[in-house]
């Protein structure tokens, strides 16, 4: 499914936008666990930055998601700082988007209460997520990782959003967001529309990381994750680490899986001749993957390089990230309120 673009997103595309003059709402929210990468970017945030212009739209740093694996809240601070700030740096604009953090929300934690009622033990303990990382700390299993994905439907539907621009790990817990929504609708009568994952009509994005094995990420596989705060230096050494082999021998082999994820990461960064230049040079049998990283590793350069620049100088402004930070969440709360009241009226706690 597609948003409608321009002046036809704020037509009635569906029964919960009610008016001529509103537009259809976005939501995504990134957690302050780590540094954020090339992932985070090529998934989510260069959506941020396009569906800004034409929506309403709701960008969160998910704090309380990341006390389910971080309980040491020590470099916390630090880290949504950074999340905002590397936010601001790709592209936001905190004028036009409500950038906010998830904790200063209040409401948030009433409508997870009230979808926890209606969200099953034996779905919650199927969620890849929290097999994942149930495998991970077998010594904190906590309550909260088991109803991580009761916490982002209630992220999303609080400001009874559409749209929620994601990579492809948060597909299942879009799945999940909408269940949640059929059986309030169906219990309490319609207030939330259903939330779908986004990504202009695209497949949802994974990006690999360098090793070949799995995708990048903010706190595994850090020599094989590109960061947008690594410096040019650290950027070159992990790209001419990334996994090749001597290259094919017969015309038309297919690539190998980690040989296809150094030309996936050419495709984000690099010129489209250049790229061009490497798969003729693969389909001949002539490719030499040391060019071809040094290629991608200076592209790769051009790329982070400005965004990190930006991003340092904006963290070092803490009076600006607290305007911004209040400011979000002024305009998230006001969202926030109108929904929780419908919620109210809808369950019947009004006495
Ligand atoms: P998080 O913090 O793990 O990731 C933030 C965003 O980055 C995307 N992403 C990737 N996309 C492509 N390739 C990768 N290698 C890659 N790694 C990460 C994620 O898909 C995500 O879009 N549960 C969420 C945070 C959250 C949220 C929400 C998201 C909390 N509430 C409400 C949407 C709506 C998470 O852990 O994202």
């Amino acid at each position: 499914m597609q948003p409608l673009e321009g002046f036809s997103a704020r037509l009635l595309i569906n029964p919960y936008i009610c008016s001529m003059s509103e537009k259809a709402i976005v939501m995504s929210g990134i957690r302050p666990t780590g540094f954020l990468h090339l992932g985070n970017y090529f998934g989510a945030m260069r959506n941020y930055v396009k569906l800004q212009e034409e929506y309403t739209c709701f960008f969160m740093v998910a704090d309380l998601h990341a006390l389910t694996t971080h309980p040491d809240t020590r470099e916390l601070k630090e880290n949504v700082h950074r999340v905002l700030a590397e936010n601001i740096a790709s592209g936001i604009d905190p004028e036009k988007a409500a950038l906010y953090c998830q904790s200063h929300i209040k409401e948030t934690a009433e409508l997870y209460l009230y979808l926890n009622m209606l969200a099953y033990l034996g779905e919650l303990e199927k969620t890849t997520t929290f097999k994942d990382k149930a495998r991970l700390q077998p010594d904190n299993i906590n309550a909260g990782l088991l109803t991580y994905p009761v916490l982002q439907a209630a992220d999303i539907i609080l400001h009874r959003a559409t749209w929620v621009p994601v990579g492809k790990d948060q597909e299942q817990h879009l799945e999940m967001s909408r269940n949640f929504v059929k059986r309030f609708n169906h219990r309490y009568g319609e207030v939330f529309p259903e939330p779908m994952a986004y990504n202009f009509g695209e497949d949802l994005v994974k990006v690999p990381s360098l090793d070949g094995a799995g995708k990048m990420s903010k706190s595994e596989n850090q020599m094989a994750t590109l960061y947008l705060a690594d410096d040019d230096e650290m950027i070159r050494k992990k790209v001419m680490k990334a996994k090749t082999d001597a290259g094919p021998t017969e015309p038309n082999t297919p690539k190998p899986d980690y040989i296809q994820n150094i030309f996936q990461l050419m495709s984000l960064v690099s010129k489209p001749d250049a790229i061009q230049f490497y798969e003729e040079a693969y389909v001949k049998c002539q490719i030499r993957y040391g060019d071809m990283k040094k290629q991608l590793a200076e592209d790769m350069v051009s790329f982070i390089s400005p965004i990190r620049e930006k991003a340092e100088a904006i963290r070092n402004d803490k009076k600006y990230l607290t305007q911004v930070m209040e400011a979000g969440a002024d305009k998230a709360r006001e969202s926030a309120r109108a929904t929780m009241e419908k919620v109210r009226q809808a369950m019947g706690l009004v006495y």
